[in-house]
């Protein structure tokens, strides 16, 4: 898969709602109850973080596999105190794109120009990223968050490393299945995607837990080293964003 072209080419922005058949999962009511709301146009459209706040409204009520707003908000402080400001961030499981708008928020409002903000999020399931993208859309940060479908992450990051599209990521985000933690992370390493000063976030380090990739982080056994701290939010479960800022490559 090419990097810069997903597999499946993205509907026209215009055609976009037209691409979700109606769909009794979670994720298919997900994408009814945002499009269906009365304030589409005056309050959501454009507006990443009203409709983060909607995606929350919506999963207190559903359980979702979603990076909630404690998280993201957590995140948003140490991506704010990154100097300079992170540009490029790639991120492993798009889901339905919630984290990926959050990124694409925050990476336009440190860079005020906008200049080089690119948000790369890395989804294997064609129905997950086709909702990911129309939400993206509807946020107006599809012009800097492009989803990479239908490949695995891994096969993603070769593609952004060897088609030049990355050289250096500033921030990394770990959110895919948890047994690729360490796998994807050490090809990180191996594409030389990290810089001194990058920072390696992930989820789901507690609950379900990543204990091999927690201690390959901790062991400083690899080519990178980090400094590692975990974060506790308030989020209800999974309270923990690992902080992993790269310290020597
Ligand atoms: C926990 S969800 C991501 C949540 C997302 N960050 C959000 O905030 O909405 C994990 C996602 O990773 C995807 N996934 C799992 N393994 C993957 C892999 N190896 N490559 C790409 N995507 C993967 C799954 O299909 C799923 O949609």
């Amino acid at each position: 898969m090419a990097a810069t072209t997903p597999s499946k080419a993205a509907p026209a922005p215009g055609d976009r709602l037209t691409t979700m058949p109606p769909d009794s999962s979670s994720f298919g009511r997900l994408h009814s109850y945002i499009f269906s709301r009365p304030d589409l146009e005056t309050n959501l459209r454009n507006n990443p973080n009203a409709i983060l706040s909607a995606i929350d409204d919506y999963t207190a009520a559903q359980r979702m596999i979603t990076f909630g707003l404690p998280k993201i908000t957590k995140c948003r402080e140490l991506l704010s105190q990154m100097d300079p400001p992170p540009k490029v961030l790639v991120e492993l499981g798009t889901y339905i794109g919630n984290s990926a708008i959050g990124w694409g928020e925050m990476l336009r409002s440190l860079n005020p120009t906008k200049a080089g903000c690119r948000v790369f999020t890395c989804e294997l399931d064609p129905t997950f990223a086709s909702i990911a993208r129309d939400l993206i859309d509807l946020a107006g940060l599809s012009d800097i968050v492009t989803v990479l479908e239908g490949a695995a992450a891994a096969d993603s990051l070769r593609s952004l490393k060897t088609e030049g599209v990355v050289d250096k990521a500033d921030v990394l985000f770990f959110d895919h299945w948890q047994e690729a933690y360490l796998p994807d992370l050490k090809l990180c390493e191996e594409l030389q995607l990290l810089r001194k000063g990058s920072l390696v976030l992930a989820d789901n380090t507690d609950v379900p837990g990543t204990p091999e990739y927690n201690a390959y982080l901790a062991s400083g056994e690899g080519p990178v080293k980090y400094h590692n701290v975990p974060h506790e939010t308030s989020a209800k479960n999974a309270k923990i964003v690992l902080a992993s800022t790269v310290v020597d490559v």
